[in-house]
């Protein structure tokens, strides 16, 4: 199976790219490439598949991300997440938590090429989808120009022909939110990699949020990956069919919302429904200019004698058609 489009990604991202706000954001990009947040293979196998990993057909293209670094272990999860139907499976070489050092898995297989080659293989034997790799530009005293053509060479030796790669170095010790943003990024050290492997597809991610900045990233990468500003402003994903894929696919910020709502009230599980009122909320508060809107809004959601059905319906008629979207 060949590769999706990679020119605009949406970055995976715990507690936040569940399924839930890809539906969500689907609802203002139908282009972009979507992907889970990271998931352990050890879960995948001892825990409930079909909560972990099912998903809306709507989301497609979606790749899954896995974490871990046991080769037999992470080539059976890669094999069941393509039987769920899941378009590529990326395996994440970039996360510095504790508990992936623990693991010693995310951006550690950084410090251990055979070990990360071992699962690359593994899982390659077992899948037909595409294996692409989220990786950083280096950890700890691993790093320098020289350390990444070496592991980019090694890596795209085993068959990995796209990689997303973090513009920064990730540092053993600091916690993961430091991680995000301490050391500066070095977008130049990941355009030598593309100078030096012009057959390798390679994807830009770490700090990008604005839409000027994505086309100038575009005429030097194959694709650029946005997290937290797509998170904190999902209305951004309107520019995005348009103004990078040249399609006009027709979505609008209150038909989406609509949809949203609707899709809410189709879920049975609670926890589904908190998550997803989470994702509203983080997307009212964007666009909504008043706080008035928000605190009505979230004063009805905690209000236990009213229906969410009738709180969406209020909602809707009193204040989506003043909502503005954000796109120009
Ligand atoms: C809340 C949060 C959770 C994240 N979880 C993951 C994850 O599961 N897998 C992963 O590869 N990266 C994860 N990341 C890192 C992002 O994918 C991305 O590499 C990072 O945020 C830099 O991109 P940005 O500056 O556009 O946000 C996470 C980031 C955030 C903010």
């Amino acid at each position: 199976m060949s590769l999706s489009d990679h020119r605009f990604c949406i970055a995976p991202m715990m507690k936040k790219t569940d399924r839930h706000f890809r539906f969500l954001a689907r609802q203002f990009t139908k282009k972009s490439m979507l992907y889970t947040e990271m998931i352990h293979s050890n879960a995948i196998l001892k825990g409930n598949r079909e909560k972990l990993l099912s998903f809306s057909d709507i989301e497609h293209p979606v790749g899954l991300q896995l974490g871990g670094s046991d080769p037999e272990a992470l080539a059976q999860a890669a094999n069941i997440g393509q039987k769920f139907g899941y378009d590529e499976i990326n395996l994440n070489v970039g996360c510095p938590s504790k508990k992936v050092k623990s693991g010693n898995f995310g951006v550690f297989l950084m410090k251990d090429i055979e070990l990360l080659s071992s699962c690359i293989r593994e899982i390659k034997k077992n899948i037909t989808i595409p294996l692409t790799i989220k990786c950083r530009i280096g950890v700890d005293q691993f790093e320098g120009e020289e350390y990444l053509k070496n592991f980019i060479e090694k890596v795209a030796d085993t068959g990995i022909s796209l990689f997303v790669i973090h513009a920064r170095k990730a540092i053993s010790g600091l916690d993961t939110k430091r991680n995000r943003s301490i050391p500066p990024l070095d977008y130049d050290l990941v355009y030598k990699i593309k100078q030096a492997f012009p057959e390798l597809k390679i994807v830009i991610n770490g700090g990008i949020e604005e839409i000027d900045n994505v086309k100038k990233l575009l005429d030097k990468f194959d694709g650029v990956m946005l997290g937290r500003k797509v998170y904190s402003d999902p209305t951004f994903l309107l520019n995005i069919d348009k103004e990078i894929y040249s399609e006009n696919t027709n979505l609008e910020f209150n038909a989406g919302i609509r949809n949203f709502m609707a899709y809410i009230l189709s879920l049975t599980n609670p926890k589904d429904v908190n998550r997803s009122i989470n994702h509203l909320i983080q997307i009212i508060r964007k666009v909504s200019h008043t706080k008035d809107i928000r605190r009505k809004l979230l004063s009805s959601l905690n209000d236990e004698n009213m229906a969410l059905e009738d709180v969406f319906t209020n909602f809707q008629e009193d204040h989506l058609p003043k909502v503005q979207t954000q796109s120009p």
